[in-house]
């Protein structure tokens, strides 16, 4: 199963995705993931990267390609995936659209999770992830047992640099790259609308409808 996530940032695509990966088996993978990795790191491409990602600017086309690209290629996408922020320009579309027809892998879907941007800022500015393996929590909307510990593995849970007011304002404005990719999608059948101000149970299992017939 190949599958796209696209929305607003803080629209719930990790969130879904995390329950995704681990209920059909296909990797969550997520641009925003790997870059932020690479930024921890210290590596060539993270210092290149930082700059980008704590300001909320998007990466250029061609490093997230190129990212992408040898991402695609390793074993375990071999049977599906599910891509989470990517893409996000038409550029990064038709480069996917390429990358797919080589593999002999078209895509089944692209769900657009839909929300409204004024829910965005007490979504982003209330979340907190966990160093160790990056599960998502909300403060009030799905915060963990023990405050600032994770449910899952009892790591340390931390805030993302750009979910700063400032970096959020700027990550909802660079969205206007990535809105022609709901026409670009819809165009071809492969859009679904997911309605997601719901509750995230609610959601998920508008989500796990909507890719039922690819099962
Ligand atoms: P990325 O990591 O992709 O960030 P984003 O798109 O801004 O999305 P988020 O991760 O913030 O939100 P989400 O939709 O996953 O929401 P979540 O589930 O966490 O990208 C970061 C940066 O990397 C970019 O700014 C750019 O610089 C770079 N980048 C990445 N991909 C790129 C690309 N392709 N090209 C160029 N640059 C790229 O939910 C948010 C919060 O809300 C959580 O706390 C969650 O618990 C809560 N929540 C979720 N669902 C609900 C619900 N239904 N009700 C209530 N609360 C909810
Ligand atoms: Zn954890």
């Amino acid at each position: 199963m190949q599958v796209i996530l696209v929305g607003l940032p803080g629209a719930g695509k990790g969130t879904q995705a995390e329950r995704i990966q681990s209920e059909y088996g296909i990797p969550h993978i997520s641009t925003g993931d790997m870059f932020r990795k690479a930024v921890a790191s210290g590596s060539p491409l993270g210092l290149e990267l930082k700059a980008y990602l704590d300001s909320g600017r998007l990466v250029p086309d061609e490093t997230t390609i190129a990212v992408v690209r040898e991402r695609l290629l390793e074993s375990d996408a071999a049977n599906g995936f599910l891509l989470d922020g990517f893409p996000r320009t038409l550029e990064q579309a038709r480069a996917l659209d390429a990358m797919l027809h080589e593999l002999n892998r078209p895509l089944d879907v692209v769900l657009y999770i839909h929300v409204d941007p004024g829910v965005l800022k007490e979504r982003l500015t209330g979340r907190r992830i966990c160093k160790s393996c990056g599960a998502t929590y909300h403060m009030v909307f799905q915060p963990p047992k023990v405050a600032g510990v994770c449910d899952k593995c009892g790591g340390e849970l931390y805030q993302r640099a750009d979910d700063t007011e400032e970096a959020v304002a700027t990550r909802l404005e660079q969205f206007k790259q990535t809105a022609p990719l709901i026409e670009y999608y819809d165009q071809r059948g492969l859009l679904r609308q997911i309605d997601g101000e719901q509750p995230i149970d609610k959601v998920h299992a508008d989500v796990v409808a909507a890719l039922a017939p690819f099962k």
